[in-house]
């Protein structure tokens, strides 16, 4: 059949939908709870069009044009609904994607990813990660006002983290690798969509008191799912600081729940767009209904998950960690507080 996107007329084979007929064409339109290949249902609208026939805004993913539909993918009033879209599902979103110590840094030091490596004595790696970013450590941060121990949510708690003390350390014990390694730092990518969590609630300081220490004490707070994240890569390419509503501090911060093997999953990044639940048998399902609904894990289905899940998750809420056990066990050390208290509740 023939539909007409963007006032350029196109053949659209039978089973295609107008995302994938827009895509295919060159059109680029955002999805979160569409998966290629896998059972999805509308519920984002990130990925919505406008129906000129009847002037409707209706979603792509799930959409089949029918006979000489005309669709506009690209006007004001489409893009303000896939903001407004992607705004919403910020809004009870817990988006700590990146630790504040990180985020402050001058010199673009991972410092949550270095301080991940030196606690789990992976001492080589923990200095890598400095050598990105230092040519000479050492002096860099010696001058340096440490924004990153005045930022550390630790510091809410009891006191900051000892950063520069832990650089200088990892410094001191590889000087010749430093030589020969040392960069002029990173740039850092300042219109990513980042951490708006700020300190912690009086709640939040109370239970994360209990959470087993770390030899650096850090609480590892950055969102361990980052990486692939295409929420805050959304976020990102629409130039969203901050949502116009926030409802995330009704949410629990760090609530990362062991599945199994490598395979993590935190509630309060995920967007109960369903691709899990609707792709897994005996795994994931809907728990309540309305602004209260919640996608759960019950215990007993947590062995059928696998990782190919895990990859269809948009965002960091399901994912599979690092395969160094003893790191993916310091980033989540939060979680077996969660769960002892979610048993006892
Ligand atoms: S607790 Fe760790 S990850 Fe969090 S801000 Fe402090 S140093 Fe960074
Ligand atoms: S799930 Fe995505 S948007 Fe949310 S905190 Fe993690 S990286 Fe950020
Ligand atoms: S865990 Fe991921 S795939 Fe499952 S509903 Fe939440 S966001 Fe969607
Ligand atoms: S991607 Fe189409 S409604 Fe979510």
């Amino acid at each position: 059949m023939q539909v007409t996107i963007n006032n350029t007329p196109i053949e659209v084979p039978d089973g295609e939908t107008i995302l994938e007929a827009a895509r295919r064409s060159g059109y680029i339109i955002p999805s979160l709870c569409y998966a290629k290949d896998a059972k999805h249902k509308s519920s984002c609208m990130v990925c919505a069009v406008k129906n000129c026939g009847n002037g409707q805004i209706i979603p792509s993913c799930t959409t089949y044009p029918t006979e000489g539909m005309i669709i506009e993918t690209e006007s004001k009033e489409v893009l303000l609904v896939r903001t407004l879209s992607l705004e919403l599902l910020l809004s009870d979103h817990r988006a700590d994607c990146e630790a504040p110590c990180s985020m402050v840094c001058p010199k673009g030091l991972d410092v949550e990813k270095m301080l991940l490596y030196y606690d789990s004595g992976c001492y080589e790696e923990s200095y890598a990660e400095i050598a990105k970013a230092f040519r000479l450590p050492e002096i860099g941060c010696d001058t340096c006002k440490a924004p990153c121990e005045k930022a550390c949510r630790r510091s809410t708690i009891d006191k900051p983290v000892n950063i520069r003390g832990i650089i200088k350390e990892m410094a001191g014990i590889q000087t010749t690798t430093l030589l020969l390694t040392g960069t002029n730092g990173l740039k850092k990518d300042k219109n990513k969509f980042f951490s708006r969590l700020g300190r912690f609630t009086n709640h939040e300081r109370e239970r994360l008191k209990q959470t087993t220490s770390t030899p650096s004490g850090c609480l590892h707070c950055a969102c361990a799912g980052r990486e692939g994240c295409k929420l805050r890569m959304y976020a990102t390419v629409e130039g969203i600081k901050r949502p116009r509503y926030d409802l995330s501090s009704m949410l629990t911060v760090m609530n990362k729940t062991h599945v199994n093997g490598n395979i993590w999953f935190e509630q309060s990044k995920c967007i109960r767009c369903g691709i899990c639940v609707y792709n897994s048998e005996n795994g994931f399902t809907f728990k309540d209904r309305g602004f209260g609904m919640q996608v759960v894990l019950p215990e007993e289905n947590k062995p059928h998950i696998k990782e190919e899940l895990a990859t269809l998750c948009p965002t960091g809420a399901l994912y599979v960690a690092d395969s160094k056990s003893q790191l993916t066990k310091l980033r989540n050390s939060h979680s077996s507080v969660v769960e002892n208290q979610q048993v006892k509740n």
